[in-house]
Protein backbone atom coordinates (compact mmCIF):
# COMPACT_ATOMS: atom_id res chain seq x y z
CA UNK A 1 0.00 0.00 0.00
CA UNK A 2 1.36 3.30 -0.96
CA UNK A 3 -1.32 4.98 1.80
CA UNK A 4 -2.05 4.00 4.83
CA UNK A 5 -5.15 2.03 5.64
CA UNK A 6 -6.88 5.85 7.61
CA UNK A 7 -6.22 8.12 4.44
CA UNK A 8 -7.60 5.56 2.23
CA UNK A 9 -10.38 4.78 4.70
CA UNK A 10 -11.41 9.02 4.62
CA UNK A 11 -11.07 9.44 0.86
CA UNK A 12 -13.31 6.27 0.48
CA UNK A 13 -15.92 8.28 3.06
CA UNK A 14 -15.85 11.28 1.97
CA UNK A 15 -16.52 10.16 -1.70
CA UNK A 16 -20.06 8.99 -1.71
CA UNK A 17 -20.48 5.73 -4.11
CA UNK A 18 -23.96 7.36 -5.52
CA UNK A 19 -22.44 10.67 -6.27
CA UNK A 20 -19.53 9.35 -7.74
CA UNK A 21 -21.27 6.29 -10.25
CA UNK A 22 -24.28 8.64 -10.57
CA UNK A 23 -22.20 10.97 -12.40
CA UNK A 24 -21.39 7.72 -15.23
CA UNK A 25 -24.46 6.05 -14.91
CA UNK A 26 -28.17 7.16 -14.70
CA UNK A 27 -29.58 5.92 -11.76
CA UNK A 28 -32.90 5.65 -10.52
CA UNK A 29 -34.25 4.79 -7.35
CA UNK A 30 -36.02 1.68 -6.70
CA UNK A 31 -36.79 0.50 -2.37
CA UNK A 32 -33.49 1.17 -0.94
CA UNK A 33 -30.98 0.54 -3.78
CA UNK A 34 -30.39 2.58 -7.19
CA UNK A 35 -30.43 0.81 -10.39
CA UNK A 36 -29.20 1.34 -13.79
CA UNK A 37 -27.62 0.20 -17.03
CA UNK A 38 -24.52 -1.68 -16.29
CA UNK A 39 -21.59 -0.10 -17.71
CA UNK A 40 -19.61 -3.34 -17.72
CA UNK A 41 -21.50 -5.40 -19.81
CA UNK A 42 -23.89 -4.45 -22.32
CA UNK A 43 -27.81 -4.89 -21.47
CA UNK A 44 -31.28 -3.47 -22.11
CA UNK A 45 -32.93 -3.50 -18.88
CA UNK A 46 -30.95 -2.41 -15.71
CA UNK A 47 -29.33 -4.47 -13.26
CA UNK A 48 -26.50 -2.75 -12.11
CA UNK A 49 -27.15 -1.34 -8.54
CA UNK A 50 -25.87 1.17 -6.50
CA UNK A 51 -26.44 0.62 -2.47
CA UNK A 52 -25.82 4.05 -0.85
CA UNK A 53 -25.85 2.02 2.77
CA UNK A 54 -23.24 -0.65 1.76
CA UNK A 55 -21.54 2.01 -0.47
CA UNK A 56 -21.61 -0.53 -3.11
CA UNK A 57 -21.82 -1.40 -6.43
CA UNK A 58 -23.31 -4.56 -8.02
CA UNK A 59 -24.48 -5.84 -10.89
CA UNK A 60 -27.05 -8.91 -10.99
CA UNK A 61 -26.55 -9.57 -14.51
CA UNK A 62 -22.26 -9.87 -14.97
CA UNK A 63 -21.34 -10.17 -11.23
CA UNK A 64 -19.32 -6.62 -11.47
CA UNK A 65 -18.95 -5.37 -7.83
CA UNK A 66 -16.97 -3.33 -5.64
CA UNK A 67 -16.73 0.00 -3.63
CA UNK A 68 -16.44 3.03 -5.13
CA UNK A 69 -12.12 3.07 -5.62
CA UNK A 70 -12.78 -0.18 -7.56
CA UNK A 71 -15.74 1.33 -9.82
CA UNK A 72 -13.16 4.35 -10.72
CA UNK A 73 -10.18 1.31 -11.54
CA UNK A 74 -12.50 -0.62 -13.32
CA UNK A 75 -14.83 1.78 -15.26
CA UNK A 76 -11.60 4.35 -15.66
CA UNK A 77 -8.53 1.82 -16.24
CA UNK A 78 -6.94 3.24 -13.10
CA UNK A 79 -4.55 1.52 -10.95
CA UNK A 80 -5.49 1.21 -7.22
CA UNK A 81 -3.32 4.73 -6.94
CA UNK A 82 -4.49 6.50 -9.58
CA UNK A 83 -8.40 6.24 -8.32
CA UNK A 84 -7.15 7.09 -4.93
CA UNK A 85 -6.03 10.26 -6.10
CA UNK A 86 -8.82 10.89 -8.34
CA UNK A 87 -11.07 10.33 -5.50
CA UNK A 88 -9.13 11.93 -3.33
CA UNK A 89 -9.07 15.33 -5.84
CA UNK A 90 -12.80 15.24 -6.59
CA UNK A 91 -13.34 14.85 -2.26
CA UNK A 92 -11.29 18.13 -1.85
CA UNK A 93 -8.28 16.17 0.35
CA UNK A 94 -4.63 16.23 -0.20
CA UNK A 95 -3.35 12.96 -0.24
CA UNK A 96 -0.04 12.85 2.11
CA UNK A 97 2.89 12.94 0.40
CA UNK A 98 5.70 10.71 2.28
CA UNK A 99 3.49 7.67 2.78
CA UNK A 100 5.82 5.54 0.17
CA UNK A 101 8.59 2.83 1.24
CA UNK A 102 11.64 3.23 -0.48
CA UNK A 103 10.25 0.84 -2.68
CA UNK A 104 6.77 1.62 -3.69
CA UNK A 105 8.44 4.78 -4.13
CA UNK A 106 10.70 3.39 -6.69
CA UNK A 107 7.68 1.38 -8.48
CA UNK A 108 5.75 4.37 -8.65
CA UNK A 109 8.54 6.64 -9.54
CA UNK A 110 9.79 4.33 -12.40
CA UNK A 111 6.43 4.48 -14.36
CA UNK A 112 6.81 8.27 -14.40
CA UNK A 113 10.20 8.13 -15.03
CA UNK A 114 9.44 5.40 -18.10
CA UNK A 115 6.75 7.98 -19.49
CA UNK A 116 9.66 10.72 -19.72
CA UNK A 117 11.70 8.19 -21.20
CA UNK A 118 9.64 7.20 -24.09
CA UNK A 119 8.75 10.89 -25.33
CA UNK A 120 12.17 11.87 -25.08
CA UNK A 121 12.57 8.63 -27.02
CA UNK A 122 9.74 9.50 -29.56
CA UNK A 123 11.51 13.39 -29.74
CA UNK A 124 15.06 11.58 -30.78
CA UNK A 125 13.43 9.17 -33.36
CA UNK A 126 11.54 11.91 -34.79
CA UNK A 127 14.53 14.55 -35.01
CA UNK A 128 16.81 11.37 -36.75
CA UNK A 129 13.89 11.23 -39.25
CA UNK A 130 14.31 15.24 -39.65
CA UNK A 131 18.57 14.85 -39.42
CA UNK A 132 20.37 14.03 -42.42
CA UNK A 133 20.71 10.45 -40.85
CA UNK A 134 17.11 10.00 -41.36
CA UNK A 135 16.84 10.63 -44.86
CA UNK A 136 16.37 7.13 -46.06
CA UNK A 137 13.27 6.81 -43.32
CA UNK A 138 11.67 9.90 -44.42
CA UNK A 139 11.58 8.71 -47.81
CA UNK A 140 10.62 4.97 -47.02
CA UNK A 141 7.86 7.13 -45.63
CA UNK A 142 7.03 9.30 -48.46
CA UNK A 143 7.29 6.98 -50.84
CA UNK A 144 4.48 5.24 -49.11
CA UNK A 145 2.32 8.31 -49.52
CA UNK A 146 2.52 9.42 -46.31
CA UNK A 147 2.01 13.31 -46.02
CA UNK A 148 4.41 15.34 -43.83
CA UNK A 149 0.86 16.40 -41.75
CA UNK A 150 0.30 12.81 -41.42
CA UNK A 151 4.13 11.86 -39.91
CA UNK A 152 4.00 14.71 -37.68
CA UNK A 153 0.67 13.78 -36.00
CA UNK A 154 1.73 10.31 -35.48
CA UNK A 155 5.05 11.40 -34.07
CA UNK A 156 6.59 8.79 -36.55
CA UNK A 157 10.49 8.85 -36.81
CA UNK A 158 13.73 7.28 -37.38
CA UNK A 159 16.22 4.99 -35.21
CA UNK A 160 19.81 5.26 -36.91
CA UNK A 161 21.95 2.38 -37.77
CA UNK A 162 24.50 3.32 -35.63
CA UNK A 163 24.72 1.16 -32.52
CA UNK A 164 23.82 2.82 -29.20
CA UNK A 165 22.85 6.02 -30.44
CA UNK A 166 19.88 6.31 -28.48
CA UNK A 167 21.10 4.96 -25.71
CA UNK A 168 23.89 7.57 -25.41
CA UNK A 169 21.12 9.99 -25.67
CA UNK A 170 18.87 8.82 -22.61
CA UNK A 171 21.85 8.67 -20.65
CA UNK A 172 22.81 12.20 -21.91
CA UNK A 173 19.47 13.12 -21.04
CA UNK A 174 20.39 11.69 -17.23
CA UNK A 175 18.06 8.41 -17.51
CA UNK A 176 20.57 5.88 -15.06
CA UNK A 177 21.47 2.13 -16.06
CA UNK A 178 18.75 1.02 -13.65
CA UNK A 179 15.65 3.10 -15.24
CA UNK A 180 16.68 2.20 -18.44
CA UNK A 181 17.30 -2.16 -17.90
CA UNK A 182 13.28 -2.11 -17.76
CA UNK A 183 12.60 0.24 -20.62
CA UNK A 184 12.69 -2.49 -23.38
CA UNK A 185 14.41 0.69 -25.53
CA UNK A 186 17.87 -0.69 -24.85
CA UNK A 187 19.34 -3.80 -23.78
CA UNK A 188 22.74 -3.78 -21.09
CA UNK A 189 25.08 -6.38 -22.27
CA UNK A 190 28.40 -7.17 -21.27
CA UNK A 191 30.51 -5.69 -23.99
CA UNK A 192 28.17 -2.45 -23.62
CA UNK A 193 24.21 -1.40 -24.09
CA UNK A 194 22.68 -1.82 -27.03
CA UNK A 195 19.62 0.24 -28.82
CA UNK A 196 16.65 -2.36 -29.25
CA UNK A 197 15.49 -0.48 -32.30
CA UNK A 198 17.92 0.95 -35.07
CA UNK A 199 17.74 1.33 -38.80
CA UNK A 200 14.11 1.35 -38.40
CA UNK A 201 10.64 4.04 -39.16
CA UNK A 202 9.88 4.32 -36.15
CA UNK A 203 5.95 4.49 -34.64
CA UNK A 204 5.36 5.28 -31.59
CA UNK A 205 1.83 3.81 -29.89
CA UNK A 206 0.45 5.69 -27.57
CA UNK A 207 -2.20 5.45 -25.00
CA UNK A 208 -5.97 7.03 -24.81
CA UNK A 209 -4.46 10.38 -23.18
CA UNK A 210 -1.70 10.76 -25.83
CA UNK A 211 1.58 9.07 -23.81
CA UNK A 212 4.03 7.44 -25.82
CA UNK A 213 4.08 4.11 -23.70
CA UNK A 214 5.97 1.46 -26.38
CA UNK A 215 7.28 1.81 -30.51
CA UNK A 216 6.70 -0.28 -33.36
CA UNK A 217 9.78 -0.28 -35.91
CA UNK A 218 9.35 -1.51 -39.56
CA UNK A 219 12.27 -2.27 -41.41
CA UNK A 220 12.48 -0.18 -44.54
CA UNK A 221 12.11 -3.07 -47.45
CA UNK A 222 12.16 -6.03 -46.70
CA UNK A 223 13.83 -8.09 -43.88
CA UNK A 224 12.62 -9.77 -40.59
CA UNK A 225 10.79 -9.03 -39.04
CA UNK A 226 9.50 -6.80 -40.60
CA UNK A 227 7.72 -4.93 -37.61
CA UNK A 228 10.03 -4.98 -34.11
CA UNK A 229 7.05 -4.13 -31.22
CA UNK A 230 8.31 -3.13 -27.54
CA UNK A 231 8.47 -6.00 -25.12
CA UNK A 232 5.53 -5.44 -22.63
CA UNK A 233 6.70 -3.08 -19.31
CA UNK A 234 5.25 -1.85 -16.59
CA UNK A 235 3.71 1.07 -18.84
CA UNK A 236 2.63 -0.71 -22.10
CA UNK A 237 0.36 -4.00 -21.86
CA UNK A 238 -0.63 -4.84 -25.68
CA UNK A 239 -3.81 -6.38 -24.17
CA UNK A 240 -5.03 -3.05 -22.94
CA UNK A 241 -3.98 -0.67 -25.36
CA UNK A 242 -5.14 -0.04 -29.24
CA UNK A 243 -3.11 2.14 -32.12
CA UNK A 244 -4.79 4.71 -33.24
CA UNK A 245 -7.04 5.41 -30.15
CA UNK A 246 -5.84 8.63 -28.93
CA UNK A 247 -7.39 9.72 -32.26
CA UNK A 248 -10.55 7.42 -33.08
CA UNK A 249 -11.73 8.75 -29.71
CA UNK A 250 -11.85 12.34 -30.81
CA UNK A 251 -13.39 11.26 -34.32
CA UNK A 252 -17.14 11.78 -33.40
CA UNK A 253 -18.39 8.77 -35.09
CA UNK A 254 -20.70 6.05 -33.10
CA UNK A 255 -18.56 2.94 -35.23
CA UNK A 256 -14.39 2.27 -34.91
CA UNK A 257 -12.79 1.14 -37.76
CA UNK A 258 -10.64 -2.01 -36.81
CA UNK A 259 -7.85 -2.83 -39.16
CA UNK A 260 -4.83 -5.12 -38.44
CA UNK A 261 -1.22 -3.04 -39.23
CA UNK A 262 -0.36 0.49 -37.89
CA UNK A 263 0.15 1.24 -41.76
CA UNK A 264 -3.48 0.48 -42.13
CA UNK A 265 -4.60 2.93 -39.45
CA UNK A 266 -2.51 5.78 -40.62
CA UNK A 267 -3.75 5.53 -44.49
CA UNK A 268 -6.77 5.02 -43.17
CA UNK A 269 -6.60 8.40 -40.73
CA UNK A 270 -4.83 10.52 -43.26
CA UNK A 271 -7.78 9.51 -46.20
CA UNK A 272 -10.42 11.10 -43.29
CA UNK A 273 -11.34 7.83 -41.67
CA UNK A 274 -10.00 8.98 -38.30
CA UNK A 275 -11.89 6.37 -36.05
CA UNK A 276 -9.64 3.77 -37.23
CA UNK A 277 -7.38 1.51 -34.98
CA UNK A 278 -5.68 -1.50 -34.80
CA UNK A 279 -4.25 -4.21 -32.02
CA UNK A 280 -1.08 -3.87 -31.49
CA UNK A 281 0.19 -7.43 -33.59
CA UNK A 282 -1.08 -9.53 -30.82
CA UNK A 283 -5.12 -11.45 -31.21
CA UNK A 284 -8.10 -9.44 -29.84
CA UNK A 285 -8.58 -9.46 -26.29
CA UNK A 286 -11.52 -9.23 -24.49
CA UNK A 287 -9.88 -6.25 -22.88
CA UNK A 288 -9.90 -4.46 -26.41
CA UNK A 289 -13.49 -4.95 -26.71
CA UNK A 290 -14.50 -3.00 -23.29
CA UNK A 291 -11.82 -0.63 -23.86
CA UNK A 292 -13.87 0.02 -27.65
CA UNK A 293 -17.00 -0.09 -26.12
CA UNK A 294 -16.15 2.71 -23.65
CA UNK A 295 -16.28 5.01 -27.13
CA UNK A 296 -18.44 2.97 -29.14
CA UNK A 297 -21.05 0.88 -29.81
CA UNK A 298 -20.16 -0.78 -33.24
CA UNK A 299 -17.44 -1.38 -35.15
CA UNK A 300 -16.05 -2.51 -38.68
CA UNK A 301 -13.89 -4.74 -38.84
CA UNK A 302 -11.51 -4.08 -41.84
CA UNK A 303 -8.58 -7.12 -41.58
CA UNK A 304 -6.83 -8.55 -44.31
CA UNK A 305 -8.50 -10.37 -47.66
CA UNK A 306 -6.03 -13.32 -46.92
CA UNK A 307 -6.64 -16.38 -44.70
CA UNK A 308 -5.32 -15.49 -41.98
CA UNK A 309 -6.97 -11.64 -41.83
CA UNK A 310 -10.22 -14.06 -42.26
CA UNK A 311 -9.23 -16.32 -39.12
CA UNK A 312 -8.55 -13.24 -37.26
CA UNK A 313 -11.35 -11.60 -37.97
CA UNK A 314 -13.48 -14.64 -37.08
CA UNK A 315 -11.69 -15.14 -33.56
CA UNK A 316 -12.48 -11.21 -32.60
CA UNK A 317 -15.94 -11.29 -33.60
CA UNK A 318 -17.67 -13.58 -30.72
CA UNK A 319 -15.03 -11.29 -28.20
CA UNK A 320 -16.24 -8.23 -29.71
CA UNK A 321 -19.78 -9.57 -29.61
CA UNK A 322 -19.51 -10.35 -25.77
CA UNK A 323 -18.35 -6.85 -25.18
CA UNK A 324 -21.83 -5.97 -26.65
CA UNK A 325 -20.85 -4.24 -30.06
CA UNK A 326 -22.58 -4.59 -33.35
CA UNK A 327 -19.83 -5.78 -35.44
CA UNK A 328 -20.10 -5.25 -39.66
CA UNK A 329 -17.04 -6.72 -41.68
CA UNK A 330 -15.75 -4.83 -44.73
CA UNK A 331 -14.12 -6.38 -47.58
CA UNK A 332 -10.95 -4.67 -49.50
CA UNK A 333 -11.26 -7.59 -52.44
CA UNK A 334 -9.24 -7.97 -54.66
CA UNK A 335 -6.78 -5.93 -52.64
CA UNK A 336 -4.99 -6.64 -49.33
CA UNK A 337 -5.38 -4.62 -46.99
CA UNK A 338 -7.24 -0.73 -46.23
CA UNK A 339 -3.64 0.49 -47.51
CA UNK A 340 -3.25 -0.82 -50.74
CA UNK A 341 -7.31 -0.40 -51.07
CA UNK A 342 -7.44 3.10 -50.75
CA UNK A 343 -3.95 3.53 -52.95
CA UNK A 344 -5.63 2.14 -55.71
CA UNK A 345 -9.15 2.98 -55.39
CA UNK A 346 -9.24 5.98 -52.97
CA UNK A 347 -11.18 6.74 -50.40
CA UNK A 348 -14.84 7.09 -51.60
CA UNK A 349 -14.81 3.63 -53.06
CA UNK A 350 -13.59 2.49 -49.28
CA UNK A 351 -16.62 4.71 -47.85
CA UNK A 352 -18.71 3.02 -49.73
CA UNK A 353 -17.20 -0.65 -49.13
CA UNK A 354 -17.99 0.78 -45.59
CA UNK A 355 -21.95 0.91 -46.68
CA UNK A 356 -21.73 -2.36 -47.83
CA UNK A 357 -20.18 -4.08 -44.99
CA UNK A 358 -21.68 -7.39 -44.37
CA UNK A 359 -23.24 -8.05 -40.87
CA UNK A 360 -20.93 -10.12 -38.32
CA UNK A 361 -23.42 -12.95 -38.19
CA UNK A 362 -23.63 -13.86 -42.08
CA UNK A 363 -19.23 -13.03 -42.54
CA UNK A 364 -19.39 -16.08 -39.94
CA UNK A 365 -21.63 -18.04 -41.61
CA UNK A 366 -20.41 -17.26 -44.96
CA UNK A 367 -17.18 -18.51 -43.86
CA UNK A 368 -18.20 -21.34 -42.32
CA UNK A 369 -19.96 -22.33 -45.57
CA UNK A 370 -16.25 -22.72 -47.18
CA UNK A 371 -16.30 -26.42 -45.24
CA UNK A 372 -19.17 -27.57 -46.57
CA UNK A 373 -19.41 -29.33 -49.86
CA UNK A 374 -23.48 -27.58 -50.40
CA UNK A 375 -24.31 -30.19 -53.02
CA UNK A 376 -23.62 -33.23 -50.99
CA UNK A 377 -27.12 -33.55 -48.82
CA UNK A 378 -25.49 -34.61 -45.95
CA UNK A 379 -22.96 -31.83 -45.97
CA UNK A 380 -25.87 -29.29 -46.36
CA UNK A 381 -28.16 -30.68 -43.57
CA UNK A 382 -24.57 -30.51 -41.29
CA UNK A 383 -23.85 -26.92 -42.95
CA UNK A 384 -27.74 -26.20 -41.59
CA UNK A 385 -27.16 -27.15 -38.33
CA UNK A 386 -24.39 -25.16 -37.96
CA UNK A 387 -26.52 -22.39 -38.68
CA UNK A 388 -29.02 -23.54 -36.36
CA UNK A 389 -25.92 -23.50 -33.59
CA UNK A 390 -25.00 -20.52 -34.06
CA UNK A 391 -28.19 -18.53 -33.99
CA UNK A 392 -28.85 -19.97 -30.45
CA UNK A 393 -26.05 -17.33 -29.66
CA UNK A 394 -28.51 -14.74 -30.04
CA UNK A 395 -30.38 -14.86 -25.94
CA UNK A 396 -32.55 -11.81 -27.46
CA UNK A 397 -35.91 -13.45 -29.38
CA UNK A 398 -36.51 -10.87 -31.99
CA UNK A 399 -32.98 -10.11 -33.27
CA UNK A 400 -32.51 -14.52 -33.27
CA UNK A 401 -35.82 -14.57 -35.16
CA UNK A 402 -33.97 -11.20 -37.46
CA UNK A 403 -30.80 -13.00 -38.07
CA UNK A 404 -32.71 -16.50 -39.13
CA UNK A 405 -34.61 -14.42 -41.77
CA UNK A 406 -31.31 -12.65 -43.60
CA UNK A 407 -29.44 -16.35 -43.38
CA UNK A 408 -32.20 -18.42 -44.47
CA UNK A 409 -32.77 -15.53 -47.62
CA UNK A 410 -28.85 -15.30 -48.47
CA UNK A 411 -29.00 -19.54 -48.43
CA UNK A 412 -32.47 -19.83 -49.68
CA UNK A 413 -33.89 -22.02 -46.57
CA UNK A 414 -36.90 -22.88 -45.68
CA UNK A 415 -37.64 -20.36 -42.45
CA UNK A 416 -39.70 -22.32 -40.84
CA UNK A 417 -37.48 -25.61 -40.64
CA UNK A 418 -34.90 -23.76 -39.68
CA UNK A 419 -37.12 -22.66 -36.46
CA UNK A 420 -37.88 -25.81 -35.76
CA UNK A 421 -34.10 -27.15 -35.88
CA UNK A 422 -33.04 -23.99 -33.69
CA UNK A 423 -35.64 -24.84 -31.56
CA UNK A 424 -35.72 -28.70 -30.77
CA UNK A 425 -31.39 -27.55 -30.72
CA UNK A 426 -32.43 -24.94 -28.19
CA UNK A 427 -34.51 -27.35 -26.13
CA UNK A 428 -31.27 -29.48 -25.88
CA UNK A 429 -28.88 -27.27 -24.99
CA UNK A 430 -31.13 -24.91 -23.26
CA UNK A 431 -28.97 -24.67 -20.12
CA UNK A 432 -25.78 -23.42 -21.56
CA UNK A 433 -27.49 -21.71 -24.55
CA UNK A 434 -29.84 -19.67 -22.12
CA UNK A 435 -32.33 -19.10 -25.35
CA UNK A 436 -35.28 -21.29 -23.85
CA UNK A 437 -36.26 -22.00 -20.52
CA UNK A 438 -35.03 -25.68 -20.03
CA UNK A 439 -37.34 -27.99 -19.10
CA UNK A 440 -37.31 -29.31 -15.41
CA UNK A 441 -36.59 -32.95 -16.24
CA UNK A 442 -32.72 -32.45 -18.06
CA UNK A 443 -31.89 -29.02 -15.62
CA UNK A 444 -28.82 -29.80 -14.38
CA UNK A 445 -28.39 -31.38 -11.17
CA UNK A 446 -27.50 -28.69 -8.57
CA UNK A 447 -24.10 -29.00 -7.20
CA UNK A 448 -24.18 -29.28 -3.59
CA UNK A 449 -20.75 -26.93 -2.99
CA UNK A 450 -22.93 -24.29 -5.06
CA UNK A 451 -25.97 -24.73 -2.72
CA UNK A 452 -23.00 -24.40 0.56
CA UNK A 453 -21.74 -21.05 -1.11
CA UNK A 454 -25.19 -19.96 -1.39
CA UNK A 455 -25.82 -20.67 2.14
CA UNK A 456 -22.47 -18.83 2.99
CA UNK A 457 -23.67 -15.17 1.24
CA UNK A 458 -27.25 -15.37 2.52
CA UNK A 459 -25.43 -15.90 6.04
CA UNK A 460 -22.82 -12.88 5.42
CA UNK A 461 -25.31 -10.83 3.94
CA UNK A 462 -27.80 -11.18 6.82
CA UNK A 463 -25.19 -10.26 8.96
CA UNK A 464 -24.25 -7.74 7.57
CA UNK A 465 -27.42 -6.28 7.47
CA UNK A 466 -28.73 -6.90 10.49
CA UNK A 467 -25.49 -7.35 12.76
CA UNK A 468 -27.11 -7.87 15.52
CA UNK A 469 -28.30 -11.89 14.54
CA UNK A 470 -24.29 -12.57 15.23
CA UNK A 471 -25.08 -12.95 18.66
CA UNK A 472 -27.27 -15.91 18.17
CA UNK A 473 -25.35 -18.18 16.67
CA UNK A 474 -21.21 -16.84 17.71
CA UNK A 475 -20.67 -19.97 19.71
CA UNK A 476 -21.84 -22.09 16.40
CA UNK A 477 -20.16 -19.65 13.42
CA UNK A 478 -17.48 -18.97 13.52
CA UNK A 479 -14.93 -17.33 10.01
CA UNK A 480 -13.18 -20.65 9.68
CA UNK A 481 -16.41 -22.72 9.31
CA UNK A 482 -16.63 -20.50 5.81
CA UNK A 483 -15.39 -23.06 3.03
CA UNK A 484 -12.82 -21.36 1.01
CA UNK A 485 -10.14 -18.91 2.30
CA UNK A 486 -11.62 -16.03 0.48
CA UNK A 487 -15.07 -16.45 2.44
CA UNK A 488 -12.89 -16.85 5.66
CA UNK A 489 -11.08 -13.82 5.56
CA UNK A 490 -14.88 -11.91 4.70
CA UNK A 491 -16.36 -13.66 7.26
CA UNK A 492 -13.74 -13.07 9.72
CA UNK A 493 -13.58 -9.14 8.73
CA UNK A 494 -17.71 -9.11 8.76
CA UNK A 495 -17.52 -11.10 12.30
CA UNK A 496 -15.27 -8.88 14.23
CA UNK A 497 -17.55 -5.25 13.04
CA UNK A 498 -20.86 -7.31 13.44
CA UNK A 499 -19.60 -7.94 17.49
CA UNK A 500 -18.91 -4.00 17.56
CA UNK A 501 -22.23 -3.48 16.10
CA UNK A 502 -22.46 -2.40 12.52
CA UNK A 503 -20.69 -3.72 8.95
CA UNK A 504 -19.49 -1.85 6.44
CA UNK A 505 -19.03 -3.69 3.51
CA UNK A 506 -17.13 -0.96 1.34
CA UNK A 507 -14.80 -0.49 4.26
CA UNK A 508 -13.83 -4.13 4.33
CA UNK A 509 -13.97 -4.82 0.37
CA UNK A 510 -10.34 -2.53 0.67
CA UNK A 511 -8.92 -5.43 1.92
CA UNK A 512 -8.99 -7.22 -1.51
CA UNK A 513 -8.66 -4.17 -4.53
CA UNK A 514 -5.30 -5.74 -5.19
CA UNK A 515 -6.84 -8.39 -6.91
CA UNK A 516 -9.89 -7.81 -9.38
CA UNK A 517 -10.90 -11.32 -9.03
CA UNK A 518 -11.11 -11.26 -4.79
CA UNK A 519 -12.81 -8.30 -5.03
CA UNK A 520 -15.87 -9.12 -7.13
CA UNK A 521 -16.07 -12.52 -5.26
CA UNK A 522 -15.69 -10.48 -2.31
CA UNK A 523 -18.60 -8.40 -3.43
CA UNK A 524 -20.66 -10.90 -4.39
CA UNK A 525 -21.10 -12.05 -0.42
CA UNK A 526 -23.11 -9.10 0.49
CA UNK A 527 -25.67 -9.10 -2.14
CA UNK A 528 -27.68 -12.07 -1.74
CA UNK A 529 -31.27 -11.26 -1.81
CA UNK A 530 -31.95 -11.73 2.05
CA UNK A 531 -35.66 -13.40 2.36
CA UNK A 532 -37.57 -9.94 3.92
CA UNK A 533 -40.85 -11.05 3.52
CA UNK A 534 -40.38 -14.05 6.02
CA UNK A 535 -41.58 -13.46 9.22
CA UNK A 536 -42.36 -14.86 13.03
CA UNK A 537 -41.71 -18.72 12.37
CA UNK A 538 -40.75 -18.79 8.51
CA UNK A 539 -37.65 -16.73 9.17
CA UNK A 540 -36.52 -18.50 12.00
CA UNK A 541 -36.40 -21.56 10.07
CA UNK A 542 -35.03 -20.13 7.04
CA UNK A 543 -31.95 -18.54 9.26
CA UNK A 544 -31.53 -22.12 11.37
CA UNK A 545 -31.21 -23.99 7.96
CA UNK A 546 -28.56 -21.11 6.75
CA UNK A 547 -26.25 -22.01 9.55
CA UNK A 548 -27.26 -25.22 9.70
CA UNK A 549 -25.91 -26.08 6.12
CA UNK A 550 -22.88 -23.77 6.78
CA UNK A 551 -21.75 -25.72 10.12
CA UNK A 552 -22.70 -28.78 8.41
CA UNK A 553 -20.72 -28.70 5.82
CA UNK A 554 -17.37 -27.43 7.88
CA UNK A 555 -18.12 -30.28 9.99
CA UNK A 556 -17.77 -32.74 7.29
CA UNK A 557 -14.51 -31.13 5.79
CA UNK A 558 -13.70 -31.52 9.17
CA UNK A 559 -14.10 -35.05 9.60
CA UNK A 560 -11.88 -35.82 6.26
CA UNK A 561 -8.77 -35.04 7.89
CA UNK A 562 -9.86 -36.15 12.11
CA UNK A 563 -8.79 -38.93 13.86
CA UNK A 564 -11.14 -41.09 15.61
CA UNK A 565 -11.80 -39.20 18.95
CA UNK A 566 -12.01 -35.97 16.82
CA UNK A 567 -14.66 -37.59 14.54
CA UNK A 568 -16.37 -38.58 17.79
CA UNK A 569 -16.60 -35.35 19.01
CA UNK A 570 -17.70 -34.68 15.13
CA UNK A 571 -20.46 -36.88 14.69
CA UNK A 572 -21.50 -35.92 17.98
CA UNK A 573 -21.63 -32.01 17.12
CA UNK A 574 -23.39 -33.20 13.73
CA UNK A 575 -25.93 -34.73 15.65
CA UNK A 576 -26.78 -31.96 17.86
CA UNK A 577 -27.28 -29.44 14.66
CA UNK A 578 -29.97 -31.73 13.82
CA UNK A 579 -32.37 -30.09 16.76
CA UNK A 580 -30.67 -26.73 16.25
CA UNK A 581 -33.38 -24.22 15.99
CA UNK A 582 -32.63 -20.04 16.78
CA UNK A 583 -35.10 -18.01 17.35
CA UNK A 584 -34.41 -14.45 16.07
CA UNK A 585 -36.58 -12.28 17.79
P1 LIG B 1 3.09 -2.93 -44.12
O1 LIG B 1 1.99 -2.30 -44.89
O2 LIG B 1 3.77 -4.03 -44.85
O3 LIG B 1 4.06 -1.94 -43.56
O4 LIG B 1 2.49 -3.59 -42.85
P2 LIG B 1 0.98 -3.62 -42.40
O5 LIG B 1 0.70 -2.42 -41.56
O6 LIG B 1 0.10 -3.89 -43.55
O7 LIG B 1 1.05 -4.81 -41.42
P3 LIG B 1 0.81 -6.35 -41.66
O8 LIG B 1 -0.55 -6.56 -42.21
O9 LIG B 1 1.97 -6.99 -42.31
O10 LIG B 1 0.84 -6.77 -40.13
C1 LIG B 1 -0.14 -6.26 -39.25
C2 LIG B 1 0.47 -5.91 -37.94
O11 LIG B 1 1.05 -7.07 -37.38
C3 LIG B 1 1.59 -4.90 -37.98
O12 LIG B 1 1.13 -3.57 -37.95
C4 LIG B 1 2.38 -5.25 -36.76
O13 LIG B 1 1.77 -4.73 -35.59
C5 LIG B 1 2.25 -6.75 -36.70
N1 LIG B 1 3.40 -7.38 -37.38
C6 LIG B 1 3.61 -7.53 -38.70
N2 LIG B 1 4.77 -8.15 -38.95
C7 LIG B 1 5.30 -8.41 -37.74
C8 LIG B 1 6.51 -9.04 -37.32
O14 LIG B 1 7.34 -9.45 -38.10
N3 LIG B 1 6.73 -9.14 -35.98
C9 LIG B 1 5.83 -8.66 -35.08
N4 LIG B 1 6.09 -8.79 -33.76
N5 LIG B 1 4.69 -8.06 -35.43
C10 LIG B 1 4.43 -7.94 -36.75
MN1 LIG C 1 0.11 -3.11 -45.45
Amino acid sequence: MYYSDEIIEEVRTRSDILNVVGSYVQLKKKGSSYFGLCPFHNEKSPSFSVSPQKQMYYCFGCGAGGNVITFMMEYENMSFQEALEALAQRAGITLPQKEYTPEEKRNADLKRVLLDMHKDAAMYYYMMLHSPQGARGLQYLTDRGLTGQTIKSFGLGFAPGTAGSLYRYLRQKNYTDEQLKDSGLVRLRERGAQDVFWNRVMFPIMDANNRVIAFGGRVMGDGEPKYLNSQETRIFDKSRNLYGLHAAKKSRLDYFLICEGYMDVITLHQAGFTNAVAALGTAFTANHASLIKRYVDRVVLTFDSDGAGMKAALRAIPILKEAGLGIKVLTMKPYKDPDEFIKNLGAESYQERIRQAQNGFLFEVGCVKNEYDLSDPSQKTAFHEQIASRLLSFSDEMERTNYMEAVCREYAIDFGEMKRKVNSMGSRLAPAAKVYEPPKSTAKKPDPEDGVRKAERLLLTWITEEPSVYEKISDIIMADDFSSPLYKRVAAMIIDQAKAGSVNPGQILNAFINDQEEYKEAASLFQMRLPQELAGQDRNRAFTETVARIKKNSLELASRSADIKELQNLLMAMNELQKLQITLD
